[in-house]
């Protein structure tokens, strides 16, 4: 809407001038013309664009049109006014230098700014001599569209479970109400969903497949309303293998063990569990508990696990996997069973070693320092006094390079008289 092909004299008047202008304006009140409509065009306009008050349906043989910001009729809220005779315009302490007024009295507003939204009042004196001349304020609300809001995410990536989302509805507007759905519905009421105070901010805390949108989010003013394109988080998976062991093999009271629980972050509090129970579980065992680190200066056969670390954060936690050690351990001293030592010949001897040990134990036998054989069990059938002697079960753990050994003193005696006497009959 460009100015007037032919632009009216205009005149900027002092106060008192002012005064006196408007007080010479007849103010009557008969709405006889009611017909008058006003129509913005566009109808929404927003932030920084023209907007065109049009008036129809004007009178004719008018004094002039005043316009008001508001509905209050008063000096403070005079905007500008048109006088027909002379074509004068005046303008009042509401104007802001973006509005024009036409002959008209279509009101063209510049640079819309967002406190230009709201009401307007049109005062129309029609030309008369007092009582016959008509009179009329019409209003017109003014609403500036709602620019199409976007969400910015302070995190669009999140990991499951563990991470608090951010969500922000941009841009910032005043007067204007936030409104957020998730899954197209209004958000549900949990501790997992939190708003700022104005409703533009919302905080997702633990996110999980759930509560991973799509999130819209709508601002809304008294006049118009607009909603931004869906938002889906994308949900990192759980952590997989938040422990990392230095040894998963360690040997028994040798090798210092250290775990260390992901990921890292200032935010999170760590607990360890060994078999369901959270550590230290004993005061015999010494532990060293550093934040998601844990130290082991060493483990015994019964500490192989499962080890658990927790990630807490205030909104909950998670579990890593279970780990479990193999914990190498052994060879223990052998024992020799049975352990009695006197046999009688033509009696079968049967001696089985056991040595506890992980992994296994290798065994061998020597008989008087001779290499009988390898193997668990030894088995001589039918003994003489030759088979006497000093019995050795020898063990050996390759994994732990250690070795042990068990002796047994064998005594076959001869056979008894009776035996021989059958034996011979
Ligand atoms: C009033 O004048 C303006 C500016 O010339 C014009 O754009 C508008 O259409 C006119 N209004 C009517 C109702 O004719
Ligand atoms: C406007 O005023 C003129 C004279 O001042 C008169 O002739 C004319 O009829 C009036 N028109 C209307 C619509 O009142
Ligand atoms: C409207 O804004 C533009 C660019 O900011 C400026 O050049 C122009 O003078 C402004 N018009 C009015 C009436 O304020
Ligand atoms: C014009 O506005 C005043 C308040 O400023 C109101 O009292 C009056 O009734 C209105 N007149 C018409 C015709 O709407
Ligand atoms: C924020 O939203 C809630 C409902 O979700 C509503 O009751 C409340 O009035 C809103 N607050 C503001 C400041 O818009
Ligand atoms: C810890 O939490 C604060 C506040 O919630 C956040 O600003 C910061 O980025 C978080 N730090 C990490 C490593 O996640
Ligand atoms: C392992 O546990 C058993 C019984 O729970 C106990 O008798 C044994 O002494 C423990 N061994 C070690 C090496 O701590």
């Amino acid at each position: 809407m460009g100015p007037l092909s032919a632009p009216p004299c205009t005149q900027h008047i002092k106060w008192k001038g002012l005064l006196l202008t408007a007080s010479l304006l007849n103010f009557w009140n008969s709405p006889t013309t009611a017909q008058v409509t006003i129509e913005a065009r566009p109808p929404k306009v927003s932030e920084g664009k023209d907007v065109l008050l049009l008036v129809h349906n004007l009178p004719q043989n008018l004094t002039g049109y005043i316009w008001y910001k508001g509905q209050i009729r008063d000096l403070y809220h005079y905007i500008t006014s048109y006088v027909v005779d002379g074509q004068i315009i005046i303008y009042g302490p509401a104007y802001s230098g973006r509005e024009t007024v036409y002959s008209n009295a279509s009101l063209l507003i510049q640079n819309v700014t967002r406190e230009d939204a709201g009401s307007y009042t049109l005062h129309i004196i029609k030309r008369g001599d007092g009582t016959r001349g008509i009179t009329g304020n019409f209003t017109f609300t003014l609403y500036l569209e709602t620019p199409k809001p976007s969400i910015s995410s302070s995190n669009l990536n999140p990991r499951e479970a563990m991470e608090t989302v951010i969500l922000t509805c941009d841009p910032e507007t005043p007067d204007a109400s936030y409104q957020w759905w998730m899954n197209g519905q209004s958000l549900p009421m949990t501790h997992r969903f939190q708003l700022s105070e104005t409703n533009r901010t919302l905080f997702l805390y633990g996110v999980t497949k759930y509560t991973a949108g799509p999130y819209e989010c709508e601002i809304r003013n008294s006049g118009s309303a607009s909603r931004s394109d869906p938002v889906t988080l994308n949900l990192l998976p759980k952590l997989p293998k938040p422990i990392t062991i230095n040894n998963l093999n360690p040997r028994e009271n040798k090798d210092v063990l250290a775990f260390t629980c992901e990921p890292k972050s200032e935010n999170y509090t760590y607990i360890w569990w060994l078999n369901g129970q959270s550590l230290p579980v004993s005061p015999g065992v010494k532990r060293h508990i550093e934040n998601r680190i844990l130290i082991l200066p060493s483990v015994t056969r019964n500490e192989t696990g499962p080890y658990e670390c927790e990630v807490r954060d205030r909104y909950g936690g998670i579990r890593s996997d279970p780990v479990t050690l193999n914990v190498l351990y052994g060879p223990d001293l052998p024992r020799i069973h049975p352990s009695y030592t006197n046999y009688r010949s033509g009696e079968n001897l049967y001696l089985s070693c056991f040595a506890d040990s992980n992994p296994p134990a290798q065994y061998s036998w020597t008989i008087n320092g001779k290499f009988q054989q390898s193997g668990q069990n030894l088995f001589i059938p039918q003994i003489t006094t030759k088979h006497s002697g000093l019995y050795v079960c020898s063990v050996r753990n390759s994994a732990t390079g250690e070795e042990s050994s068990t002796s047994l003193t064998v005594k076959v005696s001869g056979p008894c008289h009776g035996d021989l006497t059958e034996s011979h009959s």
